[in-house]
């Protein structure tokens, strides 16, 4: 079984061809076209240029991954072992962004004949940990989301059956990382940058004359399964103001900044993982890149014996191999799919 999957929520123009053996899913082919470098120079992503950029770049995408796969774009509908279904990110996300994948998608798929799939999003994010590597998760699993507009915990008792039991108030761990960086005068995105400085001031080994910075761990000891990152905003830029040599520090600004969100999470995390009696903690999203992060679970899954699944690095941020993936488990769940589908920038996951 193969599937073309299309994302175009955000900032990057993506096409990937999973292909489905039975018991592994394998990325026949990818391409991501990212937009990252445009909007560097605004601090953020402008909607309007992302959506004039997808609609230029979303053939000229499709065409590549589909000649990469050995497929002939011209004559898709005659061939056989072609494609199965179009798989598409439906939301969350920039309205104008997502719309042209769904609509491309659509068209496509309506011309050779194939099933189009709406994905949500975020389940795609989950589904990147499936590439590959299906077998080393069990169910029920517990699934923490942490990305530039979302921070969830999401039980997951199998295929299609998805469950919010914990989220952010306020803003999303990607979103606090890429604020603060922009109040210390870093570029964006910030988590990369954060991480690094962060990263920097540990191998110096300045730790041992540290404890100028501290930052709160807002809500780690509340007893839902919440989040709230907009204080620790607040809480970076009164210490940066009230020092006056905060520039000279900036990496160890970027350390504690990092280990609050990691620690905020990492509890919340594991609490929700044994309130499920979860068999697998699954991390996902752009912030799942965060080496700390990935750390900091490992350890502490291995501590309470759940076994522990992260994205290849590669599929950390988005992409639409994972969108791909989501697909094929969708294509194969009995349950009919709907085809009238539209963009849905609030797309909710249930
Ligand atoms: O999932 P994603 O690519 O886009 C959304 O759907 O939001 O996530 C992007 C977010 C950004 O906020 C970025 O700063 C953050 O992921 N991010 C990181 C790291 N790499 C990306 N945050 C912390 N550490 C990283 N290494
Ligand atoms: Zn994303």
């Amino acid at each position: 079984m193969r599937v073309l999957g299309i994302e175009t929520s955000c900032d990057e123009t993506a096409a990937a061809i999973a292909d489905d053996s039975g018991n592994s899913i394998r990325i026949v082919s990818e391409l991501v076209s990212s937009q990252i470098d445009l909007h560097r120079r605004y601090g953020g992503v402008v909607p309007e240029v992302a959506a004039r950029e997808h609609v230029l770049n979303i053939l000229p995408v499709i065409d590549e991954t589909l000649r990469q796969a050995g497929l002939d774009p011209r004559n898709m509908s005659r061939q056989r072992d072609g494609l199965d279904a179009i798989a598409v990110s439906a939301g969350p996300g920039l309205m104008s962004a997502l719309q042209t994948g769904v609509e491309t998608a659509k068209a496509l798929a309506w011309v050779w004949g194939v099933p189009a799939l709406a994905i949500n999003h975020i389940e795609g994010h989950i589904y990147s940990n499936f590439i590959n590597r299906q077998e080393e998760i069990r169910f029920p699993a517990l699934v923490l989301t942490v990305s530039g507009g979302h921070t969830l915990l999401v039980e997951m008792k199998g295929h299609g059956q998805l469950r919010i039991v914990g989220e952010t108030r306020d803003d999303a761990a990607g979103e606090a990382f890429d604020k603060a960086a922009q109040l210390m005068g870093l570029a964006y995105p910030g988590g990369p940058i954060i991480a690094e400085r962060a990263q920097r001031y540990r191998s110096k080994k300045l730790l041992a004359k540290s404890g100028s910075v501290h930052l709160p761990r807002p809500m780690i000891d509340s007893d839902d399964l919440d989040f709230s990152f907009s204080g620790l905003k607040t809480a970076i830029r009164y210490a940066l103001q009230a020092d006056e040599d905060w520039q000279e520090r900036i990496d160890e600004y970027c350390h504690e900044f990092e280990e609050a969100v990691v620690e905020v999470l990492r509890v919340k995390a594991i609490k929700a993982a044994r309130r499920s009696a979860a068999r697998t903690l699954i991390l996902a999203g752009g912030v799942s890149a965060n080496r700390r992060l990935r750390e900091a679970l490992s350890v502490a899954t291995e501590a309470q014996g759940l076994a522990f699944v992260m994205p290849e690095q590669h599929y950390t941020t988005d992409n639409a191999a994972m969108i791909a993936c989501a697909g094929v488990f969708k294509l194969k769940r009995p349950k009919p799919y709907r085809k009238d589908f539209i963009a849905d920038p609030n797309l909710g996951l249930q």
